[in-house]
C-alpha cells in the first residue's frame, strides 16, 4: 500500500525512480510524486518536486515536460488513507522552506494532535495528509540543531530524524531529502516493510523487491524501528535505540522477476493462465515420486508436526478464503480441529487461549498489516504463559519469503508462485490451496487412524499430480467461453454465488473476484443459507452462479440451485456435464475429481469470469479503484 523509492548514486535519479515507481505501482496509483536534490556547478543546490493527480504515466509526461534533475530523489506512488486523491495530498510533502522532501508508506496516528501543534505554532498545511506533519516537524527540529551552529550534513539530518520519529505513533516507511544535503538521504521504517538496494556506488532503497529486482539483486532488508542514512559512500544504519548496526546483505531470490505483461491485455490474465505452471513447480517440489517415506515432501522437521491438537488460521481477503478451504482439509483430512479468523478481527478479540495449538498466518504479499499483528500478538500472548503447551508455534503462508512475515515466524511455507501485479489475487490464491492440501495431507498421513486411511491420501496425491494438466485444459477452455459471455453481463448490478461444503470458500472467492475488479454486487452464500433471507434478492435479474460438484453435497445444492430458478433467477453452473446439471441456464463445466481437489478446479471459471466480464466493461483491470495490492496499513 503506497510504494515508496529512494535513490542517490552518480546518475540522474529521476528516471530510475519513475522505474522503481512503475514496478511499485500496484501498491497504489491514484496519485504519484518525485523530488530530487540538484547541485549545480555553481551556486547553491536546490529541490525539485514534481507531483501529479492519477497513474503514473501523470507524473512522466510532467518529468518529460519540466525535468527533475539531481543525483539523489525520492518517489511515492499512493494509495490514499488521509486525504483524497488529488494533487495536493500526493508525496512528496515538502516543509514551509520548500527544502526538505518526505515521502512515507504507513499511518501516522496521532497525526491530528501533532498538526494542532504545528498549527498552535504558525505552520501552515497544504495538504489533508498525516505524512505531512513529518517534514514540518523535521524543518523544525533542524532549526533548533542548526540554531546551535551544527552544519547542515547527512549526519545532522539523521539526527534530526532520530529526534522526530519517537514523536510519531504507527507504522510508517518513509524517506527524506533535504535541498543543504544534495549527497545524502534518510530513511527510516516501522512496522512497514523497507529495502536497501547496493548497486555499484550507489543505492536504491524501496518498499517492496520488485522495485530492486531490475537495479541490484544485493539487498538489506530493513529491520523494524532501523533508522539509515544513505550517501553515494555507503549506508549507515542505526537501531531504534540510536546504536549503528552492521549486517550482511542477502541475495534476492531468483522468482523475483522485473514485471512483464508478455502478450496479455492484463496482468490479471496472465497470471490466470500462469497457475498450471504454479500447480507444475509446486507437484515437483512437494510431491516428488520419492518424497523419503512420506506421502509429501515439507521443509519440516518431525518436531513440528509433533502434539499438535487445533489449528488457528489468520488471514484477511482472499488468503483468507484459501484458509476456509485449508481448514476443512485439515479437520476432513487429518482430524485437527481448525479456525479461520479475519486477521483484523482477531487482534481485538482474540479466542481464549488453547494447548497444543499451531497459529497459521496466510499472506500472499508476507506484508499485510493486520495479518503480522494479530501474529505478533499470538505470539506475545503465548509467551507470557508458563504453561509450555501454550507456547507459540508459528507458521507462515506466502509468495514472498523474503517479506516482514518470513522474518516474524519460525516456519514458512513458499509458494513459490513468483510475483503477482494484479491486484485481484489469482495465482497466488491457487499456490495457498496448494499449500493447504501439502500441510493437510502431512499432518494426515502423521495421524492415520483418525481420518482416511493411507491408500485414500495416496488416491489424492494422484489426483493432485494431474492437476497441472487438467488446469491447463480448464483455463485455455473457460478463457474462450467467458470471453464469448461476457456480453450478457452489461446490465447485471448483482450476482449471488453459491457453493457448500469445500467449495462455499470458492463461492466467497468468486463473489469478491467479481466485486473488485467489475464494480459489480456480489455475495457469496452457502448454498444451504439462501432460504433463509437471501432468497428475497432473487428475481430475473439477478444471475445465481452454483457451484455443485459431485460428492457429498451435489444433491443437496442441486436443489439450491432448483430453489434460485424457481424464483425466475438465470442460473449458471460451475459443474460437470450430464443430466443432473441440465437444470444450469449455462454452464461453466468443470471436470468431475475427487469433491476434496474440486477447489483448484472450480475457482478457475470464477475467475476467468469475473476478468472477462470486468475487462468487457473497459475496466482497468490490473488496478481496480480503491484498492492496493499489498496492504500495509490496518
Ligand atoms: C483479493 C485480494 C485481497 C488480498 C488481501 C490479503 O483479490 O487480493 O483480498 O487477498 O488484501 O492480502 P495478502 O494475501 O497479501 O495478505
Amino acid at each position: 500500500m503506497c510504494g515508496i523509492v529512494a535513490l542517490i548514486g552518480s546518475r540522474e535519479a529521476a528516471p530510475q525512480l519513475l522505474e522503481g515507481l512503475r514496478q511499485l505501482e500496484y501498491r497504489g496509483y491514484d496519485s504519484a510524486g518525485i523530488a530530487t536534490v540538484h547541485q549545480p556547478q555553481q551556486g547553491a543546490a536546490a529541490l525539485h518536486c514534481l507531483r501529479a493527480e492519477g497513474k503514473l504515466v501523470n507524473l512522466t509526461a510532467r518529468f518529460e515536460a519540466q525535468g527533475a534533475p539531481g543525483l539523489c530523489g525520492i518517489g511515492h506512488t499512493r494509495w490514499a488513507t488521509h486525504g483524497k486523491p488529488e494533487e495536493r495530498n500526493a508525496h512528496p510533502h515538502l516543509d514551509a522552506s520548500g527544502e526538505l522532501a518526505v515521502v512515507q508508506n504507513g499511518i501516522i496516528e496521532n497525526y491530528r494532535s501533532l498538526r494542532e501543534q504545528l498549527q498552535a505554532s504558525g505552520v501552515l498545511f497544504r495538504s489533508d495528509t498525516d505524512t505531512e506533519v513529518i517534514p514540518h516537524l523535521l524543518a523544525g527540529q533542524l532549526r533548533q540543531l542548526q540554531a546551535k551552529g551544527e552544519p547542515a550534513s547527512g549526519a545532522l539530518l539523521l539526527q534530526a530524524l532520530q529526534q522526530v520519529l519517537p514523536l510519531l505513533q504507527g507504522s510508517y516507511a518513509l524517506a527524506v531529502v533535504w535541498a543543504q544535503t544534495p549527497a545524502a538521504l534518510v530513511v527510516a521504517r516501522r512496522s512497514a516493510p523497507l529495502l536497501i538496494g547496493l548497486g555499484e556506488g550507489e543505492f536504491l532503497c524501496a518498499s517492496d523487491t520488485p522495485a530492486l529486482a531490475g537495479f541490484t539483486r544485493t539487498i538489506l532488508p530493513m529491520e523494524d524501528g532501523e533508522v539509515a542514512l544513505l550517501t553515494p559512500l555507503g549506508i549507515e544504519l542505526y537501531g531504534a535505540d540510536g546504536g549503528r548496526r552492521q549486517r550482511s546483505p542477502s541475495l534476492l531470490s531468483g522468482t523475483e522477476q522485473v514485471v512483464d505483461k508478455r502478450s496479455f491485455r492484463h496482468f490479471m490474465l496472465k497470471e490466470i493462465h500462469e497457475q498450471p505452471e504454479t500447480a507444475a513447480l509446486w507437484v515437483a517440489r512437494h510431491l516428488p515420486e520419492d518424497p523419503g517415506g512420506h506421502l509429501v515432501a515439507l521443509p519440516f522437521d518431525e518436531d513440528f508436526y509433533a502434539g499438535v491438537e487445533r489449528i488457528e488460521i489468520l488471514a484477511c481477503g482472499t488468503s483468507r478464503h484459501a484458509a476456509q478451504v485449508g481448514a476443512y482439509l485439515l479437520e476432513q483430512l487429518a482430524g485437527i480441529p481448525a479456525n479461520v479468523f479475519y486477521a483484523s478481527e482477531f487482534r481485538y478479540s482474540p479466542p481464549p487461549l488453547s494447548a497444543h495449538t499451531l497459529t497459521i498466518g496466510v499472506t500472499q504479499s508476507g506484508e499485510t498489516a493486520d495479518t503480522l499483528a494479530a501474529l505478533a500478538m499470538e505470539q506475545e500472548r503465548r509467551s507470557l504463559v508458563a504453561d509450555p503447551s501454550f507456547a507459540p508455534r508459528l507458521l507462515g503462508i506466502t509468495n514472498r519469503p523474503e517479506s516482514s512475515l518470513g522474518r516474524l515466524v519460525p516456519h514458512l511455507l513458499d509458494i513459490g508462485a513468483g510475483i503477482e501485479v494484479g491486484v485481484a489475487a489469482t495465482k497466488t490464491f491457487l499456490g495457498q490451496l496448494l499449500a493447504f492440501y501439502g500441510l493437510a495431507l502431512a499432518f494426515a498421513e502423521r495421524r492415520v487412524g483418525r481420518g482416511p486411511n493411507r491408500e485414500q491420501l495416496k488416491t489424492l496425491v494422484v489426483g493432485l499430480r494431474a492437476m497441472p494438466q487438467q488446469l491447463r485444459q480448464l483455463v485455455e477452455e473457460h478463457d474462450r467461453r467467458c470471453a464469448e459471455l461476457a456480453h450478457r453481463f452489461e446490465s447485471t448490478q448483482d450476482v449471488i454465488f453459491l457453493g457448500r461444503g469445500i467449495n462455499y470458500p470458492i463461492a466467497l472467492e468468486g463473489a469478491l473476484k467479481l466485486k473488485e475488479i467489475s464494480y459489480i454486487h456480489a455475495e457469496g452464500y452457502p448454498a444451504g443459507e439462501m432460504k433463509h433471507g437471501p432468497i428475497a434478492l432473487l428475481d430475473a435479474r439477478v444471475p445465481v452462479v452454483s457451484i455443485a460438484m459431485p460428492g457429498k453435497v451435489f444433491d443437496k445444492v442441486l436443489s439450491n440451485a432448483q430453489e434460485a430458478k424457481a424464483r425466475d433467477a438465470q442460473l449458471i453452473g460451475v459443474a460437470p456435464g450430464g443430466k443432473d446439471t441440465e437444470i444450469f441456464d449455462l454452464l461453466l463445466p468443470v471436470p468431475e475429481v475427487d469433491e476434496l481437489l474440486s477447489p483448484l478446479l472450480t475457482v478457475i471459471p470464477m475467475q476467468l469470469l469475473s476478468y472477462h466480464i470486468a475487462a468487457h466493461r473497459g475496466l482497468d483491470v490490473d488496478q481496480p479503484r480503491n484498492l492496493a495490492k499489498s496492504v500495509t496499513v490496518e
